[in-house]
């Protein structure tokens, strides 16, 4: 066990008190979590401690202060500061961290200046937005997610982080884990959508990805989990704007996937724009010092978003600069984004007394140990010579492919004239139109933060198409722009779809308009034209196949009443094409799931399937229509909407069809007594028999959920507690097993901790967040 001798008095009188709460089984308190040494094991060692400290010692407060400032030297990804001396700054020991610095010539260039003119020659930490790739660009985090395969994220992070660091970039600033429930919200495209068992299965596959088994290993960069915390939740889904979280669903929701990220090793977490509960993100001790510090054990950085220490005084919580950096020090921000304010104020603070010394030395302690766990006093530069060959290598290209053919959702599929499914394309067609403003956009393949990627890299469908049927077999028009377009476009495009056997019609979002940050939106339809294209390609009569690129959730009752298919394409990247081209021609088979319920109309917003239930549930009842005169009116419903989601959570169709079995359960009767939140060994196995009943071999998606009924807090309706991605020959059968230990059951109190309760026990094996086979158990005191 890594624990420093200094903390060891803590630790004992720490394992006394515990000592003294535990025997209260099955009441763990929450603040009770692992050993913090070996939780933030991939950046904590003592020995490193021990040297990172002698040098603390040796530092100037203004050198410290430097530690904890961070500017952008490149393309701004943020509203603009006009500071530029930065080489004069770095040789003084006035910054610690650089970022939007792309190249290894020039990531050297400022390691020059800190390496060999600053006093104490501490290199410059260099940090990147890496989102979903640097120049191999993978889809966008949400296709990622709707792969759920958490492995293959692990391999595209990877990836990316050789990539990067071989362009001196030792850092990203991801991954996003904010849970997103509104499909307005634009950033809900980073993430990996609503639920927090699936988004901390992906949160802590970035950073296993990212960091890699050594974070010293020159091809390993530092992972920043971000927003913290709540930024998701975002009121209205409007970018930046307040959250209001209860104490349940903040545990129980929002910050689930942060602690997988910590618990995964993560070098740093990013403090969030969004005030939360009338706090600020960037100036809350209760999440950044209390839960994440205390109860969690972290021991990296804490960077600041963007000028959110800045933002504290719109915030409303500071009139001055100066205040501003006193409250985000003190709440345990430990960098400061490009606001400057550390550095026009802190030493100062410090100085007069208004800040402790010991404050700035924590800060300072957090950056230094991410730099020396990096490797980077011992190897600060970045070989330039090797940079180019490690972008774009075909092994990285495969993984780009197979997550663009993996995050793909078939969400319709229904018949051709011939009343056969539409996809895979027959091989009776022989025509095919590729109408649509995102047939050719290779730009908008990448998505929105896309790193360096390029779009002469990118293969679009239309070119996948060409390259996979000739020339000659691809009719192409564009119909629309993704925001305006003209009449003469629109009538080439009927024309176009006239001459085919079949159309492929590829709608949807500008990447970079409407979907990432400051990307919100209240309409939900498809911009521009593309509704009148879609209604008069449809109208000619050609079977049609819907492909839609976007960054979120489309509403779009018309279409889904009126297309056979529908294939959710998010952004796929730079394999875009051939991984669309091989799916629509069937040499791969869909297998990606919403991770996400897929609202009916913009109204429904947030719309999440793991919701608790009313006093006045509407249950079984018609909605769609008003309540008749004689129909019970009083129920928590719409007058002129469903409760459903067009696509619940979870969904995704496949060219084949599976049949689950019965779920079983190794017992009916759990004892809470008996079950320590802190456990991980298996209360329960819960399995079902899955068949793949089609012709086609397939990958199905099982997922366990489970509802808790009886506890002292309301528990969702629904919460995702297992997947399996499992693999299936026609014909072919598999027991699906699931080990369920304590934590499965284990949800925040009334007492202010996690705890198993007495309850009763539903539990789902499922093929999406709406249907499964049910079983059911009693956990008894
Ligand atoms: C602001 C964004 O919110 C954050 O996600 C990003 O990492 C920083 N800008 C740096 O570009």
């Amino acid at each position: 066990m890594n624990v420093p001798t200094r903390r060891l008095p803590f630790l004992f009188f720490a394992s006394i008190l515990l000592a003294l709460v535990i025997p209260m089984a099955g009441q763990t308190p929450a603040p009770a979590t692992a050993d913090p040494a070996s939780v933030q094991g991939g950046i904590y060692d003592p020995a490193l401690d021990s040297k990172l400290d002698a040098l603390l010692r040796q530092m100037t407060l203004e050198e410290k202060v430097g530690q904890l400032v961070q500017y952008s030297a490149g393309q701004p990804t943020g509203p603009g500061t006009g500071r530029t001396d930065y080489q004069d700054m770095i040789a003084k020991g006035q910054i610690g961290g650089l970022f939007n610095i792309t190249t290894a010539r020039d990531s050297n260039a400022f390691q020059k200046i800190a390496v060999e003119k600053s006093r104490l020659h501490i290199p410059i930490l260099f940090g990147l937005d890496v989102i979903h790739g640097f120049r191999t660009e993978f889809p966008i985090p949400l296709g990622l997610a709707a792969t759920w395969n958490p492995t293959l994220v692990e391999k595209a992070s990877r990836v990316a982080a050789s990539e990067a660091s071989a362009a001196g970039v030792r850092w990203t600033f991801s991954p996003m884990v904010d849970i997103a429930r509104d499909a307005r919200w634009g950033r809900m495209s980073e993430g990996a959508g609503e639920d927090p068992f699936l988004g901390s299965a992906m949160a802590a596959a970035y950073v296993r990805g990212y960091q890699g088994s050594r974070l010293d290993a020159p091809d390993s960069i530092a992972a920043c989990a971000k927003h913290y915390v709540g930024y998701g939740a975002a009121e209205a889904g409007r970018d930046y704007n307040t959250t209001e979280i209860s104490e349940p669903t903040l545990r129980q929701i929002y910050l689930p996937p942060f602690h997988s990220a910590v618990n995964a090793g993560a070098a740093s977490i990013m403090s969030a724009f969004n005030s939360l509960n009338g706090v600020p993100s960037s100036a809350n001790p209760y999440t950044l010092k209390q839960i994440l510090r205390q109860e969690w054990g972290f021991r990296g950085i804490v960077d600041s978003d963007w000028t959110s220490v800045g933002e504290l005084i719109p915030h409303g919580i500071a009139n001055d600069g100066a205040t501003a950096a006193k409250k985000a020090l003190l709440a345990g921000v430990d960098m400061d984004m490009v606001s400057s304010l550390y550095h026009d104020h802190l030493a100062h603070l410090v100085q007069s007394g208004q800040v402790p010394e010991a404050a700035v030395d924590e800060a300072v302690r957090h950056i230094l140990r991410v730099k020396f766990a990096l490797g980077l006093f011992d190897h600060p530069y970045t070989d330039e010579s090797k940079e180019s060959a490690a972008m774009l290598r075909p092994e990285s290209l495969e993984i780009a492919q197979a997550a663009a053919e993996q995050s793909l959702v078939l969400l319709k599929n229904g018949p051709d004239p011939a009343g056969a499914p539409l996809l895979p394309i027959s091989a009776s067609v022989h025509k095919l139109a590729v109408i649509g403003p995102l047939a050719d956009d290779a730009g908008n393949m990448l998505g929105s933060w896309a790193g360096l990627g390029r779009s002469d890299d990118v293969t679009s469908l239309y070119s996948g198409l060409v390259s996979h049927l000739g020339k000659e077999n691809v009719l192409h028009s564009k119909g629309t722009g993704i925001t305006e377009g003209s009449d003469q476009e629109m009538a080439a495009a009927v024309e176009t779809a006239q001459k085919a056997d079949l159309v492929l019609l590829t709608l949807g979002e500008d990447a970079g308009a409407m979907t990432g940050e400051a990307g919100s939106r209240s309409k939900l339809g498809l911009p521009g034209r593309q509704q009148e294209l879609l209604e008069k390609v449809v109208a000619t009569g050609k079977p049609v196949v819907l492909i839609l690129f976007s960054g979120r959730p489309l509403t779009l009752p018309w279409a889904f009443d009126h297309v056979p298919a529908v294939l959710a394409a998010w952004f796929p990247g730079l394999e875009a094409g051939p991984a669309l081209v091989r799916t629509l021609f069937g040499q791969s088979n869909p297998s990606g799931r919403l991770p996400l319920s897929w609202p009916r109309s913009v109204g429904q917003e947030p719309l999440y399937y793991n919701a608790l239930s009313t006093g006045r549930p509407a249950g079984d009842v018609d909605l769609s229509h008003p309540p008749k005169t004689g129909e019970e009116k009083y129920l928590s419903r719409y007058i002129d909407e469903q409760n459903t989601p067009q696509f619940p959570f979870g969904y995704g169709l496949s060219y084949t069809t599976f049949r689950y079995g019965p779920t079983e359960i190794s017992s009916k009767e759990l004892k809470a007594s008996a079950l320590n939140v802190a456990n991980s060994q298996s209360a329960l196995t819960a399995t079902a028999s899955i068949t793949n009943t089609g012709q086609q071999p397939g990958v199905e998606v099982v997922q366990l959920y489970i509802r808790l009924r009886g506890t002292s807090i309301a528990q969702p309706v629904r919460a995702l507690k297992g997947f399996e991605r499992v693999a299936l020959a026609p014909g072919e059968t598999k027991k699906v097993r699931f080990n369920l230990s304590s934590e499965t059951f284990a949800v925040w109190t009334d007492q202010q901790r996690f705890a198993v309760e007495p309850s009763q026990v539903t539990l789902w094996i499922a093929p999406d967040s709406a249907h499964g086979s049910q079983a059911s158990l009693e956990i008894v005191p």
